[in-house]
């Protein structure tokens, strides 16, 4: 894209994104149905997502797993998380997503034995999704074999990222920078210096983000290039800063202030994929629990190809609960597989097999 012409696409986006007419979303819609037909196919590939530790060090506003929360924490042994690797591949998934807490208490060396040992034991493309390291961690994890890793940005509002994530005092390892956006966007360039797919990605509706901001946050995915790209609405959780003091992450006013709906998220989902057509785009979970199987559908139909069924033992995922009905009605990732599949007959599209990496895409 040339550079003249980024700030005019990035207001397109803007207007795109406060769309409401149903008809002209559905042409929306429908166009990034077609760039995903012609860039990436009818195959909508599963990932087996294990939440290895619910500890985290950090105090996110919006995360119900954040350090201050009282709640039951847990970690899996790595006989655990390979017994759900060997449930991911019974189920025919070509990818393990190991994600949790920044949790001090798993050591960049325990981590990255438990890689090795994947990679030994399974066939699984192997996707990290464990927060903010320093670059010297995420080569080790990457030496020791990992393929992919998951780090969103969740807004390109520097001013609003700060409002929601508190900075991480520095003698916790982080410099003075720790928990910045700066400090973010480094890690994101960090990891793909070091050879990872990368993949990022943003909440939709979170208090004080404005259309331009959102619009700006979906230039920087093919900005960076992103391999993977993870859109999801805001969910508040009653027990975090957030849900606690609304009144302290003040809305903007109505017009400018992004609603958390589904309408808003799967059109972020299709311009998503018009602007970084060969990315793998998930229809997120929290898409799900928001608006239910059919929201699932709705962003497989406009621009999504991923879908990440949930491989952790059920008495682990009630203690992951990021964000509320996240494990209310537990359904295991077979049920997801049969329905999804079920589902995804009906709409002309199949269950993709194999790594369905972008980089094996493009050896194709
Ligand atoms: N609502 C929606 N998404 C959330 N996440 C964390 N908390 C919430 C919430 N309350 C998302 C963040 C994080 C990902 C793992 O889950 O975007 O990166």
């Amino acid at each position: 894209m040339a550079t003249t012409n980024i700030s005019f696409i990035r207001r397109l986006t803007s207007i795109w994104l406060r769309e409401t007419n149903p008809a002209r979303l559905q042409e929306l819609y429908d166009a990034a149905d077609r760039a995903r037909r012609e860039h990436v196919g009818d195959d909508v590939h599963l990932r087996g997502l294990v939440e290895i530790s619910n500890h985290c060090r950090r105090r996110c506003a919006y995360c119900g797993v954040n350090a201050d929360r009282h709640l039951k924490r847990y970690r899996l042994t790595d006989d655990e998380i390979l017994e759900c690797a060997r449930r991911a591949i019974a189920l025919d998934y070509g990818t393990l997503v190991l994600q949790s807490g920044e949790d001090p208490g798993r050591s960049p060396e325990d981590v990255a034995r438990l890689i090795r040992r994947i990679k030994q034991e399974t066939p699984l493309a192997v996707t990290l999704s464990l927060g903010e390291w320093p670059a010297d961690v995420y080569a080790l994890w990457r030496d020791a074999g990992a393929d992919r890793y998951l780090l969103r940005f969740e807004t390109s509002n520097p001013d609003l990222y700060a409002r929601i994530h508190p900075p991480i005092a520095s003698d916790e390892g982080a410099g003075d920078r720790g928990g910045s956006w700066p400090h973010r966007r480094d890690a994101l360039t960090a990891l793909h210096r070091l050879g990872f797919e990368v993949g990022s990605g943003v909440m939709v509706g979170i208090p004080g983000q404005g259309y331009d901001d959102l619009a700006r946050d979906l230039l920087l995915f093919r900005e960076l290039d992103l391999d993977m790209i993870g859109i999801g609405p805001y969910l508040p959780h009653p027990d975090t800063p957030m849900g606690r003091h609304p009144e302290r992450f003040p809305p903007l006013p109505s017009g400018e202030q992004v609603p958390n709906n589904e309408a808003t998220t799967v059109a972020a989902v299709a311009l998503a994929r018009l602007l970084c057509p060969d990315a793998n785009i998930p229809a997120t979970t929290a898409v799900a629990v928001s608006g239910g199987e059919e929201a699932r559908v709705h962003a497989l139909r406009a621009g999504a190809n991923i879908v990440m069924p949930n491989l952790t033992p059920p008495e682990c995922r009630a203690l992951y609960e990021i964000y509320p009905g996240k494990a209310v009605g537990i359904e295991t990732a077979e049920a997801v597989t049969e329905r999804l599949s079920a589902a995804l007959a009906r709409i002309g599209r199949r269950i993709g097999s194999g790594p369905g990496g972008r980089a094996c895409r493009r050896a194709e």
